[in-house]
């Protein structure tokens, strides 16, 4: 069953109406986790925020559903949109340090959270924080809750995020790189907590990553973004075994680590400055950097095409075929 689903999603700049995601559509069954992939600035985070309705201020969205159990959120009066927000989705961020509050103990935050949707303190609050402190796999968590953020380390103290954003018992978690900050081994852990709560819990898990590495034994099903648009959408194995589109293809080949490669940089050593929409001409944002470009029509753009049951591209290789 399908717990969220975007469609047509479009933000917008307010003051210079620059299109920053481009019409998004995508689904996330229940107990599913779905892997977002995509470079800097191809639209992951504003995805992400837009769905918890936490877009900076100078963005909006201009079109588009956002259904949460089929209610389209973006419909929804703000009090019941909070109450959703609150309960059902939950989202943490790559710096644990954002999320915390430095000047209150692990305890008292996680006390907070219960008491504020709750109603629930005292000896009640302490057994569930406890609990949760355990889930995620803090050791001696009685000892921690006196804790101060800045006391733990980075792996613990995204462990206590996910605490916090676990207490409520959410349906949706959006997890925007979690892990980047982290040394390897440390963030091996937190996508083992991470895959633990979905197969305990059946948490639903939206998960922002640009490292393709980190999603192959991890997410059920991928969607790769390229410059505000969704590429391709596949199993996460099909992805891996028959990437379609050039780009996903790409990250594949340069993945793990051949950057030495001669395609590698001609393809990845163009300008960071993705969104300059000026300069494009061609209808494909892929065009430019696309090493099978030239037997297309830069003027037509491509759409989402399903070539599979379950594998979509877009890409104009395959629209004639
Ligand atoms: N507040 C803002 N005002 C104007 N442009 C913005 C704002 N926030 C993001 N953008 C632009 O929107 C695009 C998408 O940004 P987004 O943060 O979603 O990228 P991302 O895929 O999460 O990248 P990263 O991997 O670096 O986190 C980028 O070009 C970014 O510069
Ligand atoms: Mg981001």
């Amino acid at each position: 069953m399908k717990l969220l689903e975007v469609k047509g999603l479009k933000v917008i700049e307010r003051r210079t109406n620059r299109v920053l995601l481009k019409g998004i559509d995508f689904f996330i069954q229940k107990g599913e986790i779905l892997g977002v992939l995509g470079e800097s600035g191809s639209g992951k985070s504003l995805t992400g925020l837009s769905i918890v309705g936490l877009l900076p201020q100078n963005l909006q969205i201009s079109s588009g559903e956002i259904l949460f159990e089929h209610k389209n959120l973006l419909t929804l009066s703000i009090r019941d949109w909070l109450k959703i927000r609150a309960k059902e989705i939950s989202i943490i961020f790559q710096d644990p340090l954002s999320t915390l509050n430095p000047v209150l103990t692990i305890g008292d935050q996680l006390e907070e959270v219960l008491y504020y949707h709750l109603g629930i303190k005292g000896g009640e609050a302490k057994t569930r924080i406890i609990e949760a402190l355990k889930e995620v796999g803090i050791p001696d968590p009685h000892l921690r809750l006196k804790a101060y953020p800045h006391e733990l380390s980075g792996g613990m103290r995204q462990r206590v995020v996910i605490a916090v954003s676990i207490l409520l018992s959410p349906k949706l978690l959006i997890a925007d790189e979690p892990t980047t900050a982290l040394d390897p081994s440390i963030q091996m852990q937190i996508i083992e907590l991470l895959r633990n709560l979905n197969r305990e819990r059946n948490l639903s898990i939206l998960f922002i990553t640009h490292d393709l590495g980190l999603l192959r034994w991890f997410a059920h099903r991928v969607i790769v973004y390229y410059r505000g648009q969704i590429v391709e959408s596949a199993p996460t194995e099909s992805l891996f075994t028959k990437p379609l589109h050039p780009y996903t293809q790409l990250l594949l080949n340069s993945y793990p680590g051949r950057k030495g490669d001669a395609l590698h940089q001609k393809v990845f050593s163009f300008s960071n400055d993705l969104f300059a929409d000026t300069q494009q001409r061609a209808k494909c944002y892929f065009y430019e950097r696309c090493p099978l470009r030239k037997d297309c029509d830069p003027s037509r753009e491509p759409k989402m095409i399903s070539v599979t049951e379950t594998q979509a591209v877009r890409c104009l290789l395959y629209e004639c075929q």
